[in-house]
């Protein structure tokens, strides 16, 4: 006790002491987003304006737009084929993203595929051992370019079309040739087309999208339909005049049949998915390239630009190389003048030096959100709001100077990271009317019907808006372009070229739904992260603060978040979460919306910032990093005043996710005093918000939408425990679902796994009188996380000091000590190991022999198809036997998470049975060290085939069961 007396005094002698904080003036909050909002990967689309299409394949050479499927790979021989041209054209272009048909309805494939003969495998060039995809990535990496592909589903060539589910398997193992092997895609196209007399056929879309979700993590699908691009409804390169980029997908379908075209083109300003439109059109009349054809004139191109670019689209534009395998002298050209006319026509914004107005502004004269924001060169975060709530009439005013301004397009853009908004507006020069439309989106053009006008103001009247209308930015531009007013290769299909024969690879079976996400996926392969609990509780000894804390007695001096960075790389960790704002409301970075933080602490003089350092340590060695931003606030004012309190949380939250990097995690604590004010949280708009911020991150929250809670703070999943879950069952702080959090289930929708937390002390903040938990603990909180399915989320919390305590770091030394030394040793690796079947049978590549490799995901064990025998697996020991305490079986998730029930033997005798597996599952045996020559896994109950990726059989000297030896 006497002990605790010099830090307890100095802690009430702070607290009494006055300490000066300068009055600040507080940040006034960015409005509420108006749902729904784009992702990060649909904004980054949208903000590419240009991309290039190549259609090039078989059609290049037969002068045709749609093959037959029977042509002779022979015809295709590129002989100077160049990508580096392609991708130099696109950059001198502007385009930031190339998209290369790599299979058109023809079924020729433009890379070698293990799948079929039907590809660039039996061409003459480069004597069949060429590679278009390939030579495309390559030269486009080389010159920071982004790639996109196009996979015809529809197939006139290959046998299996027509047969759902042999086909449906092609084309995945397609979809996951070419998303696995050539490094990040960007967009994926799937094409609706398909002849009229084209075999009947279902297309497993929901298979597909899924799978393109989880090998992409920043891929934006393109169909009629979405997800997250949709067609805009013809082939000439026009947008509707009112285009909205929110639609309803539950109107849409992929099919060419029965498509809507009117409603994809216009969008819907009620639609509830935000599925932006992008128009495909070719530089030519055709998408291949024919030596009869020319290219569009420049007006005809320009003209395409306003109607699409202008109309909030982004522009899909084909440029074919021709049969020598480059862009034609006479496409360069055009693009040459087509760039040379956009950059003369918007270089210049005639508006940049002038005076600018508007009816009000949100949070008065020094808000932020001033006129000035449409002048800068943030054309999305910077933004003019008005004040009020949109129901009178809003607009804006830009003032030239004496001699005035000479104009004749209008350019005007909406802050569309918080929802697409403006209905109807109307264009006023000195008075008059010269345009009016409904929609913006991201960018509105106006080519002035009257030509150029000479005035002296510019006014934009915003008529009719969902919400507030927000502008990030206008321009006034003086376009000069705008003043109103068969060739055949039959004789190479005569020419038998040989093929040699090759066995074609045996595709992998199907997914069962649902998969993990790309984000999902890197998250659960972690494993172990590490949580930090620190702040003002850190110094009051206490769990949960009071909200009333005096910022004064934070004051970690020795703070060197390198320690913790250290400690967590020595102990495999890749992710650390740190609480940026734990339930008392003070915040650890100094946010712009309050002064209950670091600003306001003795440390650092109040210029520290716990979050930077934190990142800029974390980045140094390449570990990731969460942030933990707690809902309940017992200190802000605003708390129990819904909208006050939602806009301050929002934008606590747009100051986390864009102004620190990366952020992987982000985890939305249900926690909540029983006597806290009643209070909704907005939780669609922070989940649109971080999904719209960051683009590889994973929302944890009780209910997801990225991970799950795991229903108890003891570190244990369920003994069975599905990494699927139906979500509409969950809901945030609801303590009546805890035992459906803990295992999950087997019918659920949703891919959430869960997430294991518990702290390495009683606490989840330091306290003195705490000490680290038996190693014995952790290792069975290991055992009954990682080992069940979970990611294990272990808290070590910093002290006052500001460093990890050292009977921490000891602990975990020892910890990471004992799992390497379990773990690093596989006993069963030079063992024999069999099946009861397999697929595609001895040399179909999912052979028993996988689950012995260094991949634990893609290279499986499959059994065959359609075997309704029982399925095993064993493995077979040599003469003297194997010696083991624990069993390691790891399931394919990738394909889904299946086995439900399995059970152990070893020398023909049980040892241990469970029920679920998913991406690991850990026996320690309750029989204690056996020794036994053969291991063999029955698989008694599974959704579908099982498939096994690793396999492990090892040796744990920590475990001592009570039960007899073996
Ligand atoms: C789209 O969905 C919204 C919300 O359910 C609905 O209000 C709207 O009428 C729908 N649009 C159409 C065209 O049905
Ligand atoms: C293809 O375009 C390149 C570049 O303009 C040109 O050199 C070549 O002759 C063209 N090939 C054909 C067949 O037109
Ligand atoms: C633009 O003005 C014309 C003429 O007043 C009117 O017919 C048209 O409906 C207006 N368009 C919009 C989108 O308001
Ligand atoms: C989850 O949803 C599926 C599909 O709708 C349903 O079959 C299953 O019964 C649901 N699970 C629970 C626990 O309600």
């Amino acid at each position: 006790m006497a002990k605790l007396w010099p830090s307890l005094s100095l802690i009430t002698l702070l607290q009494l002491f006055e300490f000066a904080i300068s009055q600040r003036e507080l940040a006034t909050t960015p409005p509420l987003p108006i749902l729904p909002l784009p992702t990060a990967s649909q904004l980054k689309w949208q903000q590419r304006e240009l991309i290039m299409f190549l259609h090039f394949g078989v059609n290049t050479f037969t002068d045709s737009e749609w093959g037959t499927g029977q042509e002779n790979p022979a015809i295709f021989n590129p002989v100077g084929i160049d990508a580096s041209q392609w991708v130099g054209v696109a950059v001198e272009a502007g385009f930031s993203l190339v998209l290369l048909t790599a299979k058109h309805h023809d079924g020729f494939c433009l890379w070698p595929s293990q799948y079929t003969d039907h590809s660039v495998i039996g061409s003459p060039w480069k004597n069949g051992n060429g590679d278009v995809v390939r030579e495309l990535v390559d030269a486009a990496k080389a010159r920071g370019v982004d790639v996109g592909l196009y996979l015809s589903p529809w197939d006139l060539h290959d046998r299996r079309y027509g047969h759902d589910l042999e086909y449906n398997e092609y084309y995945l193992a397609q979809l996951q040739e070419l998303l696995n092997k050539y490094g990040s895609v960007r967009e994926i196209w799937f094409d609706g087309a398909k002849g009229q007399n084209a075999l009947n056929m279902s297309y497993y879309s929901a298979d597909w999208f899924s799978m393109a979700k989880e090998l992409q993590s920043s891929i934006n699908v393109f169909s009629n339909a979405g997800p997250d691009v949709r067609w805009v409804g013809e082939e000439k390169g026009f947008a509707g005049s009112t285009c909205w980029s929110t639609i309803n997908r539950t109107l849409l379908s992929i099919g060419s049949g029965s498509i809507n075209v009117d409603y994809l083109n216009s969008g819907d300003p009620r639609g509830t998915d935000w599925l932006p439109a992008e128009c495909d059109v070719s530089i030519r009349t055709g998408w291949f390239w024919h030596k009869s054809q020319a290219p569009k004139k420049l007006s005809e191109l320009l003209e395409i630009f306003y109607n699409s670019v202008g109309r909030n689209c982004v522009l899909l534009l084909n440029v074919p190389p021709n049969t020598t395998g480059l862009i034609s002298e006479a496409d360069v050209q055009r693009l040459r003048e087509f760039r040379y006319a956009i950059d003369a026509i918007f270089s210049t914004n005639l508006a940049e030096k002038c005076s600018i107005r508007a009816s009000s502004q949100r949070g008065g004269k020094d808000g932020g959100f001033g006129t000035e924001n449409v002048l800068d060169d943030d054309h999305l975060w910077t933004y003019w709001a008005p004040m009020g709530e949109g129901k009178k009439e809003h607009w804006i005013e830009i003032t030239g100077t004496d001699e005035g301004l000479r104009f004749n397009v209008v350019r005007i853009q909406e802050a569309i990271g918080l929802g697409q908004r403006i209905e109807r507006h109307e264009i006023y020069v000195d008075g008059n009317r010269v345009a009016n439309g409904t929609t913006v989106g991201y960018k509105r053009l106006h080519r002035l019907e009257v030509g150029v006008v000479h005035a002296h103001a510019v006014r934009i009247r915003i008529m009719g808006s969902r919400g507030l209308p927000l502008i990030s930015s206008i321009g006034l531009h003086f376009d000069p372009f705008w003043h109103p007013n068969a060739y055949l290769f039959s004789l190479f299909q005569l020419f038998e070229f040989a093929i040699s024969r090759r066995e074609l690879a045996i595709t992998p079976p199907l997914p069962i739904l649902p998969l993990p996400t790309a984000a999902q996926l890197k998250w659960q392969q972690r494993e172990l992260i590490m949580f930090h609990h620190f702040g003002v509780n850190t110094f009051t000894n206490s769990e949960w603060g009071t909200g009333h804390e005096n910022p004064a007695i934070f004051n970690p001096t020795g703070l060197d978040v390198n320690q913790w960075v250290d400690v967590a790389a020595k102990t495999g960790v890749s992710l650390m979460i740190l609480t940026a704002k734990h339930h008392d409301g003070f915040c650890l970075w100094p946010s712009k919306y309050t002064d209950h933080s670091v600003i306001g602490s003795p440390w650092k003089n109040g210029h520290g910032d716990v979050v930077g350092a934190f990142v800029d340590a974390a980045k140094a060695r390449g570990v990731d990093v969460g942030l933990y931003l707690s809902p309940w606030d017992r200190h802000d004012r605003r708390y129990g005043k819904d909208l006050e309190y939602n806009e301050y949380y929002l934008a606590q939250l747009q100051e986390l996710l864009r102004n620190y990097g990366d952020v992987r995690e982000i985890w939305f604590d249900g926690a909540k005093g029983s006597n806290a004010p009643n209070m909704s949280y907005y939780f669609t708009d922070w989940f649109s918000m971080v999904t719209e911020l960051q683009s590889s991150i994973n929302i944890f929250s009780d209910a997801g939408p990225g991970v799950r809670w795991v229903g108890n703070e003891h570190g244990f999943a369920g003994s069975t425990c599905w990494s699927t879950i139906n979500r509409t069952s969950l809901s945030i702080g609801n303590g009546s679902i805890v035992d459906y959090l803990n295992t999950g289930d087997p019918k659920g929708t949703d891919w959430l796994p869960a997430e294991c937390d518990v702290s390495i002390r009683k606490g989840w903040f330091w306290h003195k009188s705490q000490a680290p938990k038996k190693l014995s603990k952790l290792l069975k909180i290991y055992y009954n996380s990682v080992g069940r399915n979970c990611v294990l989320l272990l808290n070590i919390p910093p002290n006052t000091t500001g460093l990890i305590s050292e009977t921490d770091v000891q602990r975990l030394g020892e910890f990471s000590y004992a799992i390497d030394t379990i773990f690093s040793t596989n006993l069963a690796e030079k063992c024999s190991v069999k099946a009861s079947s397999q697929r595609g049978g001895q040399d179909g590549g999912f052979g028993p022999e996988n689950v012995l490799d260094n991949d634990h995901l893609w290279t499986y064990w499959a059994p065959r198809d359609g075997d309704k025998n029982e399925h095993w697996i064993e493995i077979r020991g040599p003469d003297e036997g194997l010696r083991f305490n624990v069993v390691r079986i790891q399931e394919a998730i990738g394909l889904g998470q299946r086995i439900k029930r399995h059970e152990i033997y070893a020398d023909g005798k049980p040892v241990a049975k469970g029920t679920t597996v998913g991406h690991k599952r850990l026996h320690r045996l309750k029989v204690g060290v056996v020794h036994a020559q053969n291991v063999r896994i029955r698989i008694l109950g599974s959704r579908g085939l099982p498939l096994i990726s690793s396999i492990g059989l090892h040796f744990d000297p920590f475990w001592h069961p009570n039960g007899d030896r073996f």
